[in-house]
């Protein structure tokens, strides 16, 4: 296992480059399945779960080639099993049911478990695949699916799950007759995934807003023309870096039409965005001011970034309420911030911060994605230096961390624990 050893308090400057957006990737990276034809993503994310997925797609047969690009054929498929080795590891591997259901006509997934952040039921996939016709039971700890010919129909999502409303899309896609999702999740990655099912000869329409329809095809066809767009949390977890070390960087491929909600509270907190040229923004900014933060589904303010600005917020001017919705245990770095200093109080779903003047170095542990990223921002602007150990959840989504920020000139070394 490895861990970040970061020495705090240094300015960090130059230019960030984001990669491609993990939450983008992997529902592309399963829809392939849905297709008899090879397909080539461009911008692919070289991140921990990309690589679980594609070991996913190619113990069912696939054949994968990841260079620059990544190439995938799905046109030998032997298996239609996600083995619980692979889902335990990262739940997004629930995004196959859909499109293995739909062109294989049987499915054996296994039911993902919950995680640090919260219990993350699937009952709503389930439901929505029923609703068209499949057969679903649940037996040994797996999904067992199978349907003739998945049927068109309307499906109310009594929450707008993300990754509900791509596997309903992608099985959709190959569906008899219409499709029509209401109240389906507005998530920039899922207009990405509607792109890219479209480029492949799929009909969708309305990807971004609440009603989706999709008319189902017989066939999907070869694209070599797909891409992953840009990682908004990514530049988001950069954007508070600046913030917080009080630096001024700028970002390459941010993609900011998709983060009105992370711009206006960044802005709030003091920080200051300009726009370089079209690809680049820089951003900068000092004497954090408090803010209230209250999660939400999109176009609100992405759970995805809380972690981040509870850690820059301990800093701020005063206090600020951060009120997670999403997920009900999404606060477990505020113990580890805690160690470095920070005076936070937690109260139900909400985290009251009392800005402090300093945060110390200390030893801190990983315990989601998200919150890693949170404890590195905490780590670079703390003075002394401070060890932050599991940062495999960090790989996961974040693509060589250490290496941009070496770039930007932070002190961050990964060592083997
Ligand atoms: N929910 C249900 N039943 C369902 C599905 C969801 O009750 O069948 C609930 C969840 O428990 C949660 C809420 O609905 O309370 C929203 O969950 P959603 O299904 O939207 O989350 P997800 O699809 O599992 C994706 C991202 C997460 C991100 C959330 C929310 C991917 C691969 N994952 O998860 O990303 O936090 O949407 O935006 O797209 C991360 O990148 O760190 C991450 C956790």
């Amino acid at each position: 296992m490895d861990k970040f050893i970061i020495e705090g308090s240094h300015k960090l400057k130059g230019t960030v480059y984001i990669s491609g957006s993990k939450n983008a990737a992997l529902p592309i990276l399963a829809s392939a399945l849905l297709n008899e034809k090879p397909i080539v993503i461009k911008n692919v994310p070289k991140l921990k779960d990309v690589f679980t997925t594609i070991k996913l797609l190619q113990e069912m047969g696939c054949k994968c080639n990841f260079t620059d690009n990544l190439k995938i054929d799905c046109s030998s498929v032997k298996s239609t099993k996600a083995p619980y080795e692979l889902v335990k590891t990262m739940r997004a591997s629930i995004l196959v049911l859909g499109p293995l259901l739909a062109r294989f006509k049987h499915a054996c997934v296994s039911m993902p478990g919950g995680c640090a952040i919260g219990v993350r039921p699937v009952n709503l996939h389930i439901e929505a695949l029923k609703n068209m016709g499949a057969q679903i039971t649940i037996e040994d700890g797996y999904i067992k699916a199978q349907a003739d010919k998945l049927k068109g129909t309307d499906i109310y999502l009594d929450l707008p799950t993300v990754t509900g409303t791509e596997n309903i899309m992608m099985a959709a896609a190959l569906a008899k007759g219409c499709t029509t999702i209401k109240n389906a999740a507005k998530e920039p990655e899922i207009v990405n995934l509607a792109e890219a099912l479209n480029k492949m000869g799929a009909h969708i329409e309305g990807a971004g807003e609440s009603i989706i329809k999709i008319e189902g095809v017989d066939h999907l066809h070869e694209s070599s023309d797909i891409s992953i767009m840009s990682d908004r949390i990514e530049a988001g977890t950069f954007m508070c870096m600046a913030l917080a070390t009080g630096s001024s960087i700028d970002i390459k491929h941010a993609p900011t039409c998709a983060m009105d909600a992370v711009r206006d509270k960044f802005l709030e907190a003091n920080g200051v965005i300009k726009k370089v040229d079209d690809k680049t923004i820089k951003v900068w900014g000092e004497n954090i001011k408090p803010i209230n933060i209250k999660t939400m589904a999109y176009p609100g303010f992405p759970t995805d970034m809380q972690a981040q600005f509870v850690s820059m917020l301990t800093r701020a001017s005063g206090v600020s309420i951060v009120e997670e919705t999403i997920f009900e245990n999404r606060f477990q770095h505020v113990a580890e911030l805690k160690r470095m200093g920070a005076d936070i109080t937690l109260s139900g779903n909400k985290a009251i911060i009392k800005g402090v003047d300093k945060l110390t170095g200390a030893p801190v542990m990983a315990t989601d994605l998200r919150a890693s990223a949170s404890l590195v921002i905490a780590a670079l602007s703390a003075y002394g230096t401070t060890n932050i150990s599991r940062i495999y959840h960090l790989d996961r989504g974040y693509e060589q961390l250490d290496v941009k920020l070496s770039n930007l000139g932070a002190k961050i070394r990964r060592v083997k624990e």
